[in-house]
């Protein structure tokens, strides 16, 4: 038997909703057990016991690469069964109710939920109905808290730190979850953070959340630490929004201009599909690559660090509050 010792309560919630509900303290845990769990993926077997047993089922109801892989290969890695429900919006189940989809999962006895919706707060309705743990893997634009956590982690594993750092997040705000999560957890630890994108594409009064607003890039990216770009596209309600992707281009690709306003070691980070020619320039996507390429390694230590500290909380709960033991 391994060794057994006993641990604080850190997490507060079954759920991981959005990085808005996490404590300093929460978020700090997270990523350090994250840096745990790195050392795994370089071993010959990659698992570890941790999660035997228990089950997680990622329910997506649009499209991943990233979330949904890295998911899966951190359940895999801690030795949980994990089973993949892709529900497009071109299928009858896409209209079922979401009381009726909770029921289904709790039939099931699942342990961990990670869904994907396209609406806002579905995470969240799932999540008071289900005594399964709850993961949010991005709803509509509220929020996606594992990919802000794997953000900072990379951001703290290539800069050292991540108080007092300065990060500018560009692009469409008004519509990215990403930007939303890493604006309050990025707050919460200390960064300060300049938003820049376009007056259609900032949410009106996000200042209150404690960032700077710039419409000019350069002004933004002034000393920056840390960029993120934030996706975007020109599809749905976009269109009414920015004249044209190449509009959008000439004031926010990110030029060797704009960047030489950032840090000499400043570090670029995005987390979805790279737009080159519109989001960045081609010859900087390729110098920055190997930042993008981390933070897609990272996603895997980051989840499996989430399922583990929502395992305690989970079974704490089925024990009735009974203290949490790691093995
Ligand atoms: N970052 C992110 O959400 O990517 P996927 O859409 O590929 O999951």
């Amino acid at each position: 038997m391994g060794r057994v010792f006993f641990i604080d309560m850190v997490l507060r919630s079954k759920d991981l909703i959005g990085t808005q509900y996490l404590t300093e303290d929460e978020i700090e845990e997270i990523l350090t057990t994250a840096q745990t769990f790195t050392e795994i993926a370089k071993r010959t077997v990659k698992k570890v016991p941790a999660l035997r047993g228990r089950t997680v089922v990622n329910i997506f109801f649009e499209p991943s690469t990233r979330t949904r892989t890295s998911f899966e290969l951190a359940a895999k890695r801690l030795s949980a069964d994990i089973l993949n429900i892709n529900v497009s919006s071109t299928e009858p189940a896409y209209g079922e109710t979401l009381t009726d989809i909770a029921k289904t999962i709790e039939a099931m006895n699942v342990d961990f939920v990670v869904v994907r919706h396209p609406m806002s707060g579905v995470p969240h309705l799932l999540a008071q109905k289900i005594t399964s743990s709850v993961i949010n893997a991005g709803d509509g634009k509220h929020e996606h808290p594992t990919q802000a956590l794997v953000d900072l982690f990379t951001i703290r594993q290539l800069k050292g730190y991540i108080e007092d750092i300065k990060v500018a997040i560009v692009g469409d705000i008004s519509h990215s979850r990403e930007a939303k999560s890493n604006i309050w957890a990025l707050t919460k630890m200390g960064a300060k953070v300049n938003l820049i994108g376009p007056p259609t594409l900032i949410p009106p009064g996000i200042e209150r959340l404690g960032v700077k607003i710039y419409y000019d890039m350069s002004d933004g990216l002034k000393d920056a630490d840390v960029i993120i770009i934030a996706p975007v596209e020109m599809t749905k309600g976009h269109r009414y929004l920015l004249p044209s992707l190449r509009e959008y281009a000439r004031f926010y690709c990110l030029t060797r201009d704009r960047l030489n306003n950032a840090n000499d070691d400043c570090i670029v980070l995005h987390s979805g599909i790279l737009k080159r020619g519109i989001e960045i320039d081609p010859i900087i996507a390729e110098e920055v690559y190997d930042d993008i390429i981390h933070q897609i390694e990272n996603g895997t230590a980051v989840r499996m660090s989430v399922l583990y500290l929502l395992s305690f909380m989970h079974k704490s709960k089925l024990n009735n509050g009974e203290s949490r033991k790691k093995e």
